[in-house]
């Protein structure tokens, strides 16, 4: 149970305290527990790090931190020894008591741990020099690392609560939204409004009650920034939140989370507990007369449900759907009174604004676009995982510097950001500019934070299909254009991979989507033709070719697709016949040619097309590319 912190005085007592507790260990083991190394098993190498430092008699001198997600998933169970910084990936329980007795106790580097850049083939030894994290800017993901997200002294330590304290005890609520909107932060959860825009707005609504809510329902495939944060840094987002409540004179506040990130939800809620028991949060906050507590409420997982309204009324009871707006929840939110929305990352920032200042702060990013920004890389790339940039870093610095370019060596074509409603942007925007203004510009959107990347072989139609099956699933019917525009669009879409596009098709595409923009009641239908109208502005061509020539350029819609066999490039090894699914790869008589020469003990293979039902395992299996796709 954490003790009570009576006031601010023993609030930095006990930072001091948990500051020299931690200078006490020579060393300190940081394992990954996010959800992402769950999968690769980290509960067990944590366990056997444990019992390893206890055997070797390290368990004083080295401490265990078992930390929320380090960004680079792909690479589980990983851990960073500090203060060496030496990296390792991919350990398993075998390894770590060499570990202990190599790299802890004797200082050695165990090479065969250590990441490989898939660049330059070389091994990296330190975090810091790994190409992923190397071109970052790391400040909240920093931070993910360095605490263990139950401890409350390891917050502390890293100064936790300072920006509370200073809100609770030096500011009046003028004063924080004024140093809120002098940093230049906007939200991060997809429309970009100045937060203390919003907490001004709030504020000034005349009310006895206000509430604060945090929208932790990250709904985009792929996107899982908010959940690490809240996973990895609990008590970053309770205190963002604390600063928010005084600002507006909020009592209350909600977590609105999915019920598919248990780890977030368990982690969070322990963080709760903790701070409620420090008297950081509940009644008389640090003796300072304001009362502040935080309600979990989990979500159902229905993506509509990110919306803000849609959220409130799902927060009520009530069927998550949105309202139309003006008010705004501002105005009018839970319970019809004032309140702030803001998401994970948002709320994250704001204990760094007002510990480090707000000209800190605004000092990064570009003229509108302040702070850092937390991606979701994922795709065709070498590196996928998470990432944190300066607002205003290029597409082409993300895709190639941070995420190690396109696997294979093969052509980058597109890179979708914004989650599904964002748009498809071509290579020719590489090396614009990453900020809220810049994509809305292009044709896209922040959102919050997903990205995906696209190789040659993505076909464009069928990416702006996948998208609007995705959200016409997701609507929730309650306005005319998009419960019918959008099943509407992919229904054309459908037609077009299928070869049975009309010439009229991609007009009434264009019409459709911008009707469906410009009508819609919400985001999610407000948003939603950006897949369609992105790629019909940047790939029209592909479009063409589907509707006109019946073709698929990248070889990807199976009703337009043809399998086979290069014969003069087919050694018969047999590769493509052993994973066919139905038997279509098939040996003929004719002799195979290997090395360039004509082989009559194995045969040539060919398909039959009548039995290809266009899986492409074989094109995968065929080490010789001696498959193509027409
Ligand atoms: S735009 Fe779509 S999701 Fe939003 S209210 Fe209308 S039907 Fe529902
Ligand atoms: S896998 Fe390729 S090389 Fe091998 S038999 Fe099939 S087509 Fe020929
Ligand atoms: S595409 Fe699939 S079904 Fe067709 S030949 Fe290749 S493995 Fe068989
Ligand atoms: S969950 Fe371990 S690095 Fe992301």
């Amino acid at each position: 149970m954490a003790k009570l912190i009576p006031d601010v005085k023993a609030l930095e007592a006990l930072r001091k305290k948990s500051l020299d507790e931690r200078k006490g260990y020579k060393q300190v083991i940081a394992v990954c527990g996010g959800t992402g190394c769950h999968a690769y098993g980290c509960m067990k190498v944590i366990e056997a790090f444990r019992a390893e430092l206890a055997k070797q008699g390290l368990a004083k001198d080295v401490r265990l931190r078992t930390t929320g997600c380090h960004g680079f998933c792909e690479m589980g169970s990983l851990c960073i020894i500090h203060p060496s910084d030496i990296f390792y990936v991919k350990i398993t329980p075998e390894d770590v008591a060499e570990v202990v007795s190599e790299t802890v106790k004797a200082g050695k580097v165990i090479d065969r741990l250590c990441y490989t850049d898939p660049a330059s083939k070389k091994k990296v030894v330190k975090a810091a020099e790994v190409p992923f994290y190397k071109n970052q800017h790391r400040l909240l993901f920093a931070q993910n690392g360095m605490v263990d997200p139950k401890d409350l002294d390891d917050y502390l330590a890293i100064g936790g609560f300072s920006g509370a304290a200073a809100a609770l005890c030096d500011l009046k609520p003028r004063d924080i939204i004024d140093k809120i909107k002098a940093s230049g932060l906007r939200g991060r959860g997809g429309g970009g409004f100045p937060t203390g825009r919003k907490w001004e707005i709030c504020a000034s609504h005349e009310s006895d009650v206000r509430y604060i809510v945090c929208n932790a329902d990250e709904g985009d495939p792929g996107a899982y920034m908010d959940r690490s944060i809240l996973e990895g840094n609990p008590f970053a987002v309770i205190e963002g939140m604390i600063v928010g409540a005084k600002a507006i004179g909020a009592a209350h506040g909600y977590v609105y989370v999915r019920n598919e990130y248990p780890l977030a939800v368990e982690n969070l809620g322990a963080a709760i507990v903790k701070a409620r028991e420090a008297g950081l949060l509940g009644e008389d906050i640090l003796k300072t007369g304001f009362s502040f507590d935080i309600t979990i409420n989990r979500g159902g997982g229905a993506f509509v449900c990110g919306e803000e309204t849609g959220l409130i009324s799902s927060v009520m009871g009530l069927t998550g759907e949105p309202n139309p707006k003006p008010p705004y929840p501002a105005q009018r939110g839970l319970w019809g009174k004032p309140t702030v929305i803001n998401n994970v990352e948002t709320w994250a920032n704001v204990p760094m604004i007002l510990s480090k200042g707000e000209k800190w702060f605004a000092g990064m990013g570009t003229a509108n676009s302040k702070g850092t920004k937390v991606f979701s890389l994922v795709g065709k790339i070498n590196n996928t995982g998470l990432v944190e940039v300066p607002m205003g870093i290029t597409l082409r610095k993300i895709v190639y510097d941070i995420g190690g370019g396109i696997p294979g060596g093969r052509k980058f074509k597109a890179v979708q950001t914004g989650g599904p409603s964002g748009g498809c942007l071509p290579e020719s925007m590489l090396d614009s500019p990453v900020d809220f203004d810049e994509l809305t510009k292009m044709g896209s959107m922040m959102g919050s934070g997903g990205m995906i990347v696209m190789d040659d072989r993505t076909c464009m139609v069928d990416v702006a299909h996948y998208f609007m099956k995705f959200l016409s699933e997701e609507s929730c019917g309650k306005c005319v254009p998009c419960r019918e525009g959008v099943p509407r669009m992919k229904a054309i879409l459908e037609d077009i991979t299928n070869g049975k596009g009309s010439d009229e098709a991609i007009a009434l595409l264009q019409e459709l989507g911008e009707t469906v923009r410009d009508a819609s009641l919400c985001a999610l239908g407000g948003t939603s033709p950006n897949p369609v109208l992105s790629t019909l502005k940047y790939f029209r061509d592909e479009y063409e070719a589907h509707i006109r020539d019946k073709r698929c350029p990248a070889g990807v819609c199976k009703a337009l697709i043809n399998y086979s066999v290069i014969e003069d490039r087919c050694t018969g090894c047999g590769a493509c016949a052993r994973v066919c699914p139905t038997q279509a790869a098939v040996a003929t008589g004719r002799p195979a040619t290997v090395k360039g020469k004509k082989h009559d003990k194995l045969k040539a293979h060919e398909i039959v097309q009548e039995k290809c039902i266009k899986c492409g395992a074989c094109i995968e299996a065929c080490k010789f590319d001696a498959i193509k796709v027409e």
